[in-house]
Formats: C-alpha cells, sequence, structure tokens
C-alpha cells in the first residue's frame, strides 16, 4: 500500500522547474520520477500547469507540486502502488477536465510514474521487467537527433530534427558505439566546413550548425557516417522529424521551408526528392497536426515509415480517427502529451494491434530520469528516440538501456532495420 507521495520542483535540462515526485510503499518501495517538458509542443496536448506571475519567468510549477501534495495524494495514499490503472483512472477523474487542465498533466504524470517505479522496487524488479513481464527482452533501435533545427536551435533549418539511425548493428551496445562514433565525425565535418561556431549544440544535444537548407544538413550526415567508416543505408540510416505545426502558415495555407512556400503536394514531392536522394527511413510530422488527410496521403505515397506526433499527442482518440483514415503508421509515445502511463500503455497498445510501429520518445526538456527507456523495452517497441549520443539527461536513457541489455543477457533482442516494417526500399 502506498503510504506517502511528496512532489517538489527540480530543473529540467532548459534550466526551467518541473515536477518530480516520490511514492513510498509499506514493503518499504520508493519510487521517484521527473516529469520532461516540451518546446514544439502539440495544439492537442494535455495541458502542462505553469503558475505564470514573477517567478521563474512565469514557468514555475509551485500549483502542479501543491496538487501532488495535497489533492491527489489524499487520494492515492493508502491504495495498492501495483493496481497503476485504478490509481491513474482515480487521478483522471479527480481532475475532470478532458485535457488535465484542473490539476495539471505535469502533477498527475509524476506520480502516474513514480507509483509504478515504486511498485518496481517494492518487488526488487527492473522498471521494464515490472512493467513487461517476462516478455519484454527487444532493445529498441535508437533515432539520435544530431543536427538540431526547428524550436530547439537558434539557427536557420526549418526541420526540427535530422536523426541517424543505426540500424546496421547487431546490438544495442555496437549502435551506441556506432552512433557516437558518427556522432564524433560530424562533429569534424561540421568544424572544417562551417568553422567552430558550427559544433555548438541545440536542446538535444545535436550540433546547430549555421545551415540554411534541409539538404546541406543531410549531406552533413551522410559524410560524417562515411568517414566514421560506415556505409549509409545499410549500417546507418537517417531520419526526420519535420515538426511541420513549426514552419506551416495557416492564413496562406502553406508551409515556409528552404527557402521556398509549398502547397501539402508539393512539400511531399519535396520529400519523395529527399528520400529518393537520402538513405531515409523515417519521416515525423511531415505536415501540420490538424491534416489527417494530408497523412494519410502522406503514407500511401512515401514509402518510409510516417510517424505521428503532434497529430496523435499519445492520445487513443485522435489515434483511432488516424487508424480509420490511414492517417501515419507510427505513433510517437510521449508520455506527457497524455499524462498517465495508463493512457500511454493504452495508445500503444491500439496503435500495434492496428499495425502501427510505435516509437517512445523524450521530450527537449528532459532530465536523468530514464523511465522512457525501461517503458521501450517494456512494450518491445523496437524503436526510441531520445537524442543525440551526448548531453547527461540524454545519455541517461542510452546508458540504461546498455545496463538492460546487459542484464537481459543472451535474451536480448536489437531489430536493426527490421524495426521499420513501414520502411518499404
Ligand atoms: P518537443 O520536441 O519535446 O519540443 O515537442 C520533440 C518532438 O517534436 O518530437
Ligand atoms: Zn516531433
Amino acid at each position: 500500500d502506498i503510504t506517502r507521495v511528496r512532489a517538489r520542483w527540480v530543473l529540467d535540462s532548459r534550466g526551467n522547474p518541473t515536477v518530480e515526485a516520490e511514492v513510498y510503499t509499506l514493503g518499504g518501495g520508493i519510487g521517484r520520477a521527473i516529469v520532461p517538458s516540451g518546446a514544439s509542443t502539440g495544439t492537442h496536448e494535455a495541458l502542462e500547469l505553469r503558475d505564470g506571475g514573477r517567478d521563474f519567468h512565469g514557468r514555475g510549477v509551485s500549483r502542479a507540486v501543491e496538487n501532488v501534495n495535497t489533492v491527489i495524494a489524499r487520494e492515492i495514499v493508502g491504495m495498492d502502488s501495483r493496481k497503476q490503472e485504478e490509481i491513474d483512472r482515480r487521478m483522471v477523474e479527480l481532475d475532470g477536465t478532458p485535457n488535465k487542465s484542473r490539476l495539471g498533466a505535469n502533477a498527475i504524470l509524476s506520480v502516474s510514474l513514480a507509483v509504478a517505479h515504486a511498485a518496481a522496487n517494492t518487488y526488487g524488479m527492473p522498471l521494464y521487467a515490472y512493467l513487461g513481464g517476462l516478455q519484454a527482452h527487444v532493445l529498441p533501435v535508437p533515432l539520435m537527433n544530431v543536427i538540431n533545427g526547428g524550436k530547439h536551435a537558434g539557427n536557420e533549418l526549418k526541420i526540427q530534427e535530422f536523426m541517424i539511425v543505426p540500424v546496421g548493428a547487431k546490438t544495442f551496445s555496437e549502435a551506441l558505439k556506432i552512433s557516437s562514433e558518427v556522432y564524433h565525425s560530424l562533429r569534424n565535418v561540421l568544424k572544417e566546413r562551417y568553422g567552430s561556431q558550427a559544433i555548438n549544440v541545440g536542446d538535444e544535444g545535436g550540433f546547430a550548425p549555421p545551415m540554411k537548407e534541409s539538404r546541406e544538413a543531410l549531406r552533413a550526415l551522410v559524410e560524417a557516417i562515411k568517414l566514421a567508416g560506415y556505409d549509409p543505408g545499410k549500417d546507418v540510416a537517417l531520419a526526420l522529424d519535420a515538426a511541420a505545426s513549426e514552419f506551416y502558415d495557416g492564413g496562406r495555407g502553406a508551409y515556409l521551408l528552404d527557402g521556398r512556400e509549398f502547397r501539402r503536394e508539393q512539400l511531399l514531392d519535396y520529400y519523395k526528392e529527399l528520400v529518393n536522394e537520402f538513405p531515409i527511413v523515417s519521416i515525423e510530422d511531415p505536415l501540420q497536426e490538424d491534416d489527417f488527410e494530408g497523412f494519410a496521403i502522406a503514407t500511401r505515397e512515401l514509402k518510409v515509415q510516417v510517424v505521428g506526433d503532434d497529430l496523435f499527442v499519445t492520445n487513443a482518440s485522435r489515434l483511432l480517427k488516424g487508424i480509420s483514415l490511414g492517417a501515419a503508421n507510427a505513433l510517437l509515445l510521449k508520455v506527457n502529451q497524455i499524462g498517465t502511463l495508463t493512457e500511454s500503455f493504452e495508445a500503444a497498445r491500439l496503435a500495434m494491434n492496428n499495425g502501427y510501429s510505435v516509437i517512445v520518445s523524450h521530450r527537449s526538456g528532459e532530465s536523468e530520469d530514464t523511465t522512457i527507456a525501461h517503458i521501450a523495452v517494456a512494450l518491445n517497441t523496437g524503436q526510441i528516440k531520445t537524442g543525440a549520443p551526448a548531453r547527461g539527461e540524454r545519455t541517461a536513457k542510452y546508458n540504461e538501456l546498455i545496463r538492460v541489455e546487459e542484464e537481459l543477457g543472451s535474451r536480448a533482442r536489437y531489430l536493426g532495420i527490421a524495426a521499420f516494417k513501414h520502411y518499404k526500399m
């Protein structure tokens, strides 16, 4: 039984306050979790409760912390920490709004995750095994954001994330080694071509070079892969997160990208060119967040994995709509977009049961918390996106996966390119 629930503010990787919760059980278990925070957030995400006012430039979380320490604590102390669904449902009811705006999704999620950690800890089990049971054994292929643009960097790149995907590795630890090598080769490529300013990094640990055009970034990645001694496409593939809502002009009904103005069909043609020129296996949010119909066209026409992030916001009802229309073929799973572990798992299972791939994801504002690494293994999603192989809040997740792989021993599997079942090249 849960004996105590306590929250406080701590800082995230951008230096903003966020909610940390601790849950204690009668069996001596302790669980702790820190909530992440996005910058290019989807309009339809659950609400992150911020104080406003002067403290922390309005970004304080004292109301969310207070909500955990009073209303939520009163409700769930005495409940069984193993009853995750019941606890999450209780918090959702207590909040009573469709987007968790009364208590705050940050307040609710901190407790939801800490409860899972507390239950696992009570049994002395690692979180992935507690959540996923004996079937949990697939180490995810990492999609690593090594060139940052959009809202995550102070450069002119409009596409938010240029990622390397070590599909040719045999194990997760080999994948991490290859990624680290390519990351450092990329550093050399960028420094040589653009000068030492180019190796400053953005919010997710990737470089933020002063480039103007998507192709420049993609060319630098291919070059870095070769320089590190790997085969582009075979050993290391590429992936994009366009985060297209950020460069969509609703008034004009057009996308402003790479110095041009694109209508939807033109933008899809542009992606097709890039997919033909570069070994891209996955494109996230290629179109703005409410264009389900456009996502369905993209999914039919692009021969790569099409990922819905701002489109689905880890929300089962938006995903259901997407499934019925054939919009996207993969779900980006961000626990703080929806606000409880239970609802996140529901969205993931709905996706998998309908042939969609699932990518567990960090946010651009992160912490040392490693919960998402465990969720990826628990659900055997086969894919994770958690930034560059650099910066502590990013490497915390990758390093945890190294430990999990070691612990699983001969049961561990790394799927490589087979994790991308919607990629057809
Ligand atoms: P965010 O970016 O955390 O700033 O929303 C990550 C993403 O768009 O995938
Ligand atoms: Zn995204």
